[in-house]
């Protein structure tokens, strides 16, 4: 059987190829994946093709991953990916992501995040019937946010909040996309499960995600803009859980749903920063400035659903995966310099 991973190149895409590759199916052998990515330029494609080398060296036997560089705009590209493979799931994790850029310019947010989605849709729709595996369409697993609930009161965020007030462009086109995945569901039968992530950080994360510059500025970077110095708790989860969830809402055919995937444990940003500086034993150069109106206080996963429906249960302590980031980032970052891969 074959997956179809979408943005297979970036951070949390390059662990799903990598995880998808090492794990054996029911006969004993990995899934053929298809990974999808057009390395766009929210940060240095060199790193996503480095992402892609790793991840493919885990290969069972040759040929099990292909590599396609192409656009989820692209709907010709996708049309011919559903006429030559028979996908049993699309796990679409291609997007415009950061919150602030979506606010300088929201464009893309909706081209790529909105109408992309919308395109791998229509494709799964339009399946080839002797493409279909086991007589049915290939099961849509979404990447979303936590940032959907914007700033609700329902702490921990539940699934059945109605996730109406987004706080920026960048969760507004991701929430727009998930009432998509209803109507396709609705109208067309297509299994289609959202989750929604929380906070995610580990080893090839994004270089302009919080552990990440805090290290850079410890080792003689740029100063590290410090949100309400530190006051804010997010609820870090080590990716590693991530893509657990993330292929359990893929070997699940569920019609359509939503999960929260995070720890469920919130931790102040301060104690993030701090433990990640005493494992550094160095400490970075943090610039206080206000929270940006587009940010929330408090992000808190309610995972019970996750977990009695999809067997979801995050593992990894955020000290053990301030540990491990650290170790990656020692040995893949630091040696370039500060600025590599930024
Ligand atoms: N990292 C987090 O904390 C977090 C939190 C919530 C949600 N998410 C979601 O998880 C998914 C993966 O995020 P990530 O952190 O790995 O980011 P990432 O930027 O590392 O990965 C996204 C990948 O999508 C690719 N891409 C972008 N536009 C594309 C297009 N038009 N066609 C094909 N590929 C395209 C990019 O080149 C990149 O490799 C995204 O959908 C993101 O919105 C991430």
């Amino acid at each position: 059987m074959t997956v179809l991973v979408t943005g297979a190149a970036g951070f949390i895409g390059s662990h799903t190829v990598e995880r998808l590759l090492s794990r054996r199916d029911e006969e004993g052998r990995g899934e053929d994946v298809i990974g999808l990515d057009n390395f766009d330029d929210f940060y240095a494609p060199e790193r996503k093709r480095r992402n892609l080398e790793e991840a493919a060296r885990h290969q069972q036997r040759p040929g099990q991953f292909e590599f396609v560089q192409g656009d989820v705009r692209d709907r010709a590209l996708l049309a011919r990916l559903f006429e030559q493979h028979s996908f049993r799931a699309v796990i679409h994790l291609a997007a415009r992501v950061g919150m602030g850029a979506s606010i300088e310019n929201p464009w893309p947010y909706y081209d790529v995040n909105v109408t992309g989605t919308l395109n791998l849709l229509e494709a799964v729709r339009s399946q080839p019937e002797v493409r279909h595996v086991q007589g049915k369409r290939a099961n849509f697993v979404f990447a979303s946010t936590a940032l959907v609930y914007g700033r609700t009161e329902v702490i921990p965020f539940v699934e059945t909040d109605p996730a109406d007030r987004p706080l920026a462009p960048y969760p507004a086109s991701k929430r727009a996309a998930e009432l998509l995945g209803h109507t396709y569901h609705h109208l067309h039968g297509i299994d289609f499960t959202s989750v929604r992530f929380f906070t995610v950080y580990g080893p090839r994360g994004r270089p302009e995600m919080i552990a990440y510059k805090v290290l850079n500025s410890a080792f003689g970077g740029e100063p590290v803009p410090y949100h309400n110095e530190g006051q804010m708790h997010r609820d870090w989860t080590f990716v590693d859980d991530i893509v657990s969830g993330i292929l359990a809402a893929a070997d699940h055919r569920l019609g359509y749903e939503v999960f929260n995937l995070g720890r469920g444990e919130p931790v102040l940003l301060a104690d993030f920063v701090e433990t990640l500086q005493f494992v550094a034993g160095r400490n970075a150069r943090l610039q206080p400035v206000p929270m940006p109106a587009s940010d929330v206080r408090y992000t808190y996963a309610g995972i019970d659903k996750a977990q009695r429906v999809l067997g979801y249960h995050p593992r990894i302590s955020f000290e053990e995966g301030i540990q491990r980031f650290y170790s990656w980032y020692m040995q893949h970052v630091q040696p370039a310099g500060p600025a590599a891969g930024a």
